[in-house]
C-alpha cells in the first residue's frame, strides 16, 4: 500500500471533515473525487461543476465571454456557498488557490488533499481534453509551466496531505487516501469521520 506524506502538522487545526481535493489541473482531482464518492457516499461538490451551473454554459466558455476575474468571482462565490459543516468530498479547480479568501475558507471546510504528479503526466492529462482555457493560448506548454511554478508553494503550504498520482490509477490514489484518513481517524483529536462503510 502506497504511504501517502503526512505533509503539515496544522491537520489538527481543521474544523471541517469535508475531503477536499486541490491541485493543478490535469492532477485527477475530479476523477479521483467520483472514486472517493463511489466508496464513502459522501456528498460529492465540484466548484467548476457549481459555476457552471450557475452560468448555464461550459467553464470554457464562461473564460471566453466573460473573462477570468469573472470566473474567479463566481469560484469564490461557489466557495462561500459551501457549509463547513457538512461533509462531503469537494473538488476544487486548480486556480481555487490564487485568492487569499479562498484558502481560508478551504481551511474550514476539512481535510486538503494535494492531488499531484510529475509536470509532464500533469501537463499531458491537462492537455487530453481541450476545455481547459488556460491552455488556450499560443504556448500552451510554456503557460502551464509558469503557472505551475506560480501554484506549487501554495498548494504546498496548505495541504495536510499530497499524494503523487504520476503512476497510479484513480481507484488506487482512493484507497490511498481512505486508508490514511482512516488511520489518521484513529486520532480522536482529528474527528474526520470516515464514513464506515467507506471501502
Ligand atoms: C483552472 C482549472 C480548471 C478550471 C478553470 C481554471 C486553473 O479546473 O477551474 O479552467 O486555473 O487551473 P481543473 O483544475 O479541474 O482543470
Amino acid at each position: 500500500m502506497l504511504e501517502l506524506e503526512v505533509w503539515s502538522v496544522s491537520i489538527m487545526n481543521r474544523t471541517g471533515k469535508s475531503i477536499v481535493l486541490i491541485g493543478m489541473m490535469g492532477a485527477g482531482k475530479s476523477s479521483v473525487g467520483r472514486c472517493l464518492h463511489r466508496r464513502t457516499r459522501l456528498a460529492l461538490l465540484d466548484t467548476d461543476d457549481i459555476v457552471a451551473s450557475k452560468f448555464g454554459i461550459s467553464i470554457l466558455e464562461i473564460f471566453f465571454k466573460y473573462g477570468e476575474q469573472r470566473f474567479r468571482e463566481a469560484e469564490t462565490q461557489a466557495l462561500r456557498g459551501l457549509a463547513p459543516a457538512t461533509q462531503a468530498i469537494i473538488v476544487t479547480g486548480g486556480g481555487i488557490v490564487l485568492r487569499e479568501e479562498n484558502v481560508d475558507r478551504l481551511k474550514r471546510l476539512g481535510i486538503l488533499i494535494w492531488i499531484d504528479a510529475n509536470e509532464k503526466t500533469l501537463f499531458e492529462r491537462a492537455s487530453r481534453a481541450a476545455n481547459r482555457p488556460l491552455l488556450e493560448g499560443d504556448n500552451p506548454r510554456e503557460a502551464f509551466a509558469q503557472m505551475l511554478q506560480a501554484r506549487l508553494p501554495l498548494y504546498a503550504k496548505i495541504a495536510h496531505l499530497r499524494v503523487d498520482t504520476s503512476v497510479l490509477t484513480d481507484e488506487e490514489v482512493a484507497v490511498a487516501i481512505l486508508s490514511k484518513l482512516r488511520r489518521l481517524d484513529r486520532n480522536p483529536g482529528l474527528g474526520l469521520s470516515i464514513p464506515a462503510t467507506a471501502q
